[in-house]
């Protein structure tokens, strides 16, 4: 199985989600323990990507990733963050060359480290001239502060508009083998530009995980009832998948992603340490070509 160019290691297709670490804002009931656990089991697991964003508890994500990563080499691991909202201007997004260099430089404080592996515009603004939003992060690569650089939320012209001068490493965008859309809409642009493809929503917010059953459908209400069925139906056969493996559903979809050569690094995200440990486990697990396919085709509706 042939990996996207940016990512010929195969331990750099699995990373962690982060916004359930500090994003006090975005979720009830969170406590910062457990985020220092996630993180710190992330990196005893070996799990070499951290993606993180300001947003995620307005910088106490960043804040607690900072302080874990105090007591590990730097250089075993990545992370990725992402800015855009303003915090002056209630959290609008603010793409503009003196934003971004100033939210760059605070990331680099919270997260106590010289050197962010991945940062994305979270959302593009109204305003800016994409390409001048990404010329302001080719500085800050140019001058070491940043290594590659990424945009998130972005359409197919945004990004045309982005990448004007091919300065965009990176795209993170919302996919999941249930919400595929950006395969048709955005895929063949990052191919023919070498541009490498981070999914948000790998496991659909727990659905993909295989834990839910009809009587959930209203849980999703995203989804028709037929197509809340064959998601079902889909993941049963995942399961037997799963057993040929010893494995979890949810380390068994993790593993699709993998595999997949459009997909630079998956990023699921956990709610506990115990999560973290399952999903870490999904590198070990190869699927044969025919489980792929199988797994591709029960899904090939979405
Ligand atoms: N760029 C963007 O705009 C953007 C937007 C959204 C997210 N993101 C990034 O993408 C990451 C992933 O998104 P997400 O975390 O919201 O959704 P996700 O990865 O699709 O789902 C995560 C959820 O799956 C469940 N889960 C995880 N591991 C499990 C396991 N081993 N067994 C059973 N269930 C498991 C947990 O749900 P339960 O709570 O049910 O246990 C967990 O909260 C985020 O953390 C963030 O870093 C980026």
């Amino acid at each position: 199985m042939s990996y996207n160019q940016k990512t010929v290691d195969k331990a750099l297709k699995l990373g962690l989600g982060t916004n359930k670490v500090g994003g006090h804002n975005l979720f009830q009931n969170l406590d910062d323990k457990n985020g220092y656990e996630i993180i710190r089991q992330a990196l005893d697991s070996n799990i070499k990507m951290l993606d993180t964003a300001f947003m995620y508890g307005l910088g106490r994500s960043e804040e607690i990733i900072g302080e874990v990563i105090k007591d590990h080499p730097r250089s075993d691991f990545k992370i990725a963050t992402k800015a855009a909202q303003d915090i002056n201007h209630d959290l609008k997004p603010n793409n503009s060359p003196e934003f971004l260099k100033k939210a760059v430089d605070e990331a680099l404080e919270r997260l106590h480290t010289d050197y962010i592996d991945i940062f994305y515009i979270h959302f593009p603004d109204e305003h800016t001239p994409k390409d001048e939003a990404v010329a302001a992060l080719n500085e800050l690569k140019d001058a070491g502060k940043i290594r590659a650089i990424g945009v998130s939320n972005f359409n197919l012209e945004q990004l045309k508009e982005a990448n004007k001068n091919g300065q965009v490493d990176y795209v993170e965008d919302h996919y999941s083998l249930v919400h595929r859309e950006t395969e048709r809409t955005l895929w063949p642009y990052l191919k023919e530009h070498d541009i490498a493809f981070v999914p948000y929503f790998p496991l659909a917010s727990g659905l993909l995980s295989g834990k839910y059953d009809i009587e959930d459908a209203p849980k999703f209400n995203q989804f028709t009832k037929a197509a809340f069925e064959n998601i079902i139906s889909s993941l049963k056969l995942v399961g037997q998948i799963a057993d040929n493996h010893n494995a979890t559903v949810t380390q068994t979809i993790l593993a699709w992603y993998i595999a997949n050569p459009n997909i630079s690094t998956v990023i699921p995200g956990a709610r506990d340490a115990k999560q973290v440990i399952n999903i870490a486990s999904s590198l070990d697990i190869d699927l044969s070509d025919t489980e792929y396919q199988q797994i591709d085709t029960a899904f090939e509706n979405f």
